[in-house]
């Protein structure tokens, strides 16, 4: 099959895209070599999942976030081959994050393999997610030579604050471990900026690639926000509920860990039997099966689950209003579609 048949599928359009992605990830990547030592560039390249140890599906990440930049691009009337540059850059912020979220949460696995800092340490692992920053800033100024300098420009201002937002987000999921009297409403905050503020950028940055008016990209921005808010639900779900040889990270549950997330802050409003063994202190392993069901039983896990749904609805009605065109749209709302209730 040929290259524009394939355009004219759902199927086709992911597979093309995501060769596309990868292959330009890649060359980003490579510039880590600059300096004629190619150690800095070996753990860049094996977190991004090129240095297989044994094959995994999910070894390599699922690259949605350079994905829904593309379709947003190509569902804006745009031509994704433009947009390349801001999906590389989206990536590269992202596994920057994963980086130093791995050494932030102290997890040793991550897409089915050691994370970077369990391999080489914690200061070394510091230095690859530096660099994988810093090459994710080089990435996007290209956008000013594949559209043009004004849109080049607005992109490297979006993803800076879109770092800023981040790392305020990681903060405050931090400094939650620490917090004794959150509520619901304090997680908003939190995954709006480690979580949403990315996924959002993405699809912001995809309609303005493909040089639609503000108006268009803002519409872009706020489906991607809903989806990335749904998104880190599902997460959530995952951590507790999830299958670790499907999720690829650690198999010690987010409830052992001590994590803040959705269906723990909804067990603790309950103020039931779940809120007071949570306020004595860590779970221990043994007895998590009875404290995961005694968090489902109070309603932690359907609540999550609704949340999620409604986001996504929300997400996928804002979509509509951008009339999103083609096979791309198609992929778009199937894309955003099957981030909810995934198992990985
Ligand atoms: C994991 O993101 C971190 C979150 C924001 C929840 P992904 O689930 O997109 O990670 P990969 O890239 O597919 O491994
Ligand atoms: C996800 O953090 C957000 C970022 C990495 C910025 P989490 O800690 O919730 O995600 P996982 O479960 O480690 O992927
Ligand atoms: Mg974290
Ligand atoms: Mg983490």
């Amino acid at each position: 099959m040929n290259k524009p048949m394939q355009q004219d599928s759902v199927e086709g359009i992911y597979k093309i895209y995501l060769d596309a992605i990868e292959d330009r990830l890649k060359q980003a990547v490579n510039r880590a070599n600059t300096f004629g030592d190619t150690r800095l560039h070996d753990m860049l390249a094996y977190h991004m999942g090129w240095k297989i140890t044994h094959r995994t599906p999910e070894v390599r990440g699922k690259r949605i976030r350079p994905l829904l930049l593309l379709l947003s691009c190509s569902a804006a009337g745009g031509d994704w081959v433009h947009a390349l540059p801001g999906a590389t850059a989206v990536e590269l912020v992202h596994n920057f994050s994963l980086i130093h979220d791995d050494i932030e949460d102290h997890s040793p696995l991550r897409r089915g393999r050691k994370t970077v800092w369990k391999k080489w340490g914690i200061p070394q692992a510091i230095n690859a997610g530096d660099a994988m920053f810093a090459l994710a800033h080089l990435e996007v100024i290209d956008l000013s030579i594949t559209v043009n300098a004004t849109i080049g420009l607005q992109a490297v201002e979006i993803l800076q604050s879109t770092c800023f937002h981040l790392t305020h987000g990681q903060y405050l999921d931090l400094s939650y471990e620490s917090h004794h009297d959150l509520t619901v409403d304090d997680y908003w905050p939190m995954v709006e900026g480690k979580t949403a503020a990315l996924i959002s950028a993405s699809t912001q940055l995809g309609a303005l690639a493909a040089l639609r008016d503000k108006h268009l990209s803002e519409i872009y921005r706020q489906f991607g926000h809903l989806v990335g808010l749904a998104f880190q639900i599902q997460d959530d779900l995952l951590g507790i509920w999830g299958n670790s040889s499907l999720t690829g990270k650690s198999s010690q549950s987010d409830l052992v860990t001590g994590k803040i997330t959705l269906p723990v802050l909804f067990g603790l409003s309950r103020e039931g039997e779940f809120s007071d063994r949570w306020s004595q202190g860590p779970i221990t392993p043994t007895e998590l099966p009875q404290i995961m069901r005694l968090l489902e039983l109070e309603g932690a896990k359907s609540y999550s689950q609704n949340q999620a749904t409604r986001l996504l609805n929300e997400a996928l009605s804002t979509l509509e209003q951008a009339k999103p065109i083609g096979i791309a749209g198609e992929a778009l709302r199937m894309l955003a579609s099957s981030l909810v209730g995934r198992q990985t």
